[in-house]
């Protein structure tokens, strides 16, 4: 856990790790105040999306990025889990939920663009909210469809880009002026929770993520919007005569 994480590393990757390890101590209050605890609700969509493919004997499950483990410690509710995040300030407060759960997941410093495992070890790979602050979205990609099984299944829930008339202006509103002002405020960061807004209008579009996951290999590329797109939900499989 104390050893340092080596990166595929810029100067921005180092620059988003600080910003994570200044923010760990207020990140989950923050997460459920800000979001009226629908982050919660999300989470558990993800689950069910990659259930069918941890149904299998054996199975195991990787969330990328996994920070504070939110998501990791609900699919430790289904089969043994591994989480790994390259940030150990949010490492640690993840590892006292794990183990305040009593779930069975493991969580590993590593980084998304250089993960631990041997190709093909996972029946289902998640990631919340992280391959948007990942420096190399396509790399991300590469790696999650290199460590999940032919036939496993991944899940990207992520920001994303509200459709609802009315919703996109009311929720825009709230998301660049109200919320990094709170944001900021609370956790004592001079601009994670600015960052945040700015990060989610440079993300993909809905289609435009799922054109990328094609692009990685997935087949069966799906989305569908919570919460009127406020988020978005991909999934994809990786096919069992995989071109890696
Ligand atoms: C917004 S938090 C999401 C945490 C968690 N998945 C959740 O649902 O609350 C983003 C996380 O991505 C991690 N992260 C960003 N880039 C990473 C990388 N290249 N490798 C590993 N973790 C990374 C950060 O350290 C941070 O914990």
């Amino acid at each position: 856990m104390e050893s340092p994480i080596v990166f595929q590393g810029s100067e921005k990757a180092q620059r988003i790790q600080a910003m994570f390890a200044g923010i760990a101590p207020t990140y989950d209050q923050l997460n459920h105040w800000l979001s009226l605890n629908i982050d919660k609700r999300w989470r558990r969509a993800a689950v069910q999306e990659v259930a069918d493919a941890l149904a299998r004997p054996g199975a195991q499950a990787l969330d990328v990025c996994c920070g504070t483990a939110d998501l990791a410690i609900e699919l430790g509710r289904l089969v043994p889990t591994v989480g790994v995040d390259f940030c150990q300030p949010m490492l640690k407060r993840g590892m006292e939920k794990v183990r305040q759960s009593g779930h069975p997941v493991t969580l590993l410093a590593g980084d998304a663009l250089a993960l631990p495992f041997a190709d093909a070890s996972f029946d289902a790979v998640t990631v919340a909210f992280g391959i948007r602050n990942v420096v190399d979205l396509d790399g991300a990609l590469a790696e999650m469809h290199r460590v999940l099984k032919p036939g496993g299944k991944v899940a990207i829930l992520e920001f994303s880009h509200p459709v609802v008339p009315g919703l996109k202006q009311l929720f825009g509103l709230y998301f660049t002026q109200i919320l990094p002002r709170i944001g900021n405020a609370i956790s004592g960061s001079g601009y994670a929770y600015s960052y945040l807004p700015e990060s989610v209008q440079h993300f993909p579009s809905q289609s435009a993520l799922a054109a990328h996951m094609r692009q990685a290999g997935f087949e069966n590329v799906r989305w569908r919007n919570l919460s009127g797109g406020i988020a978005a939900l991909h999934t994809g499989l990786k096919p069992v005569v995989a071109c890696s």
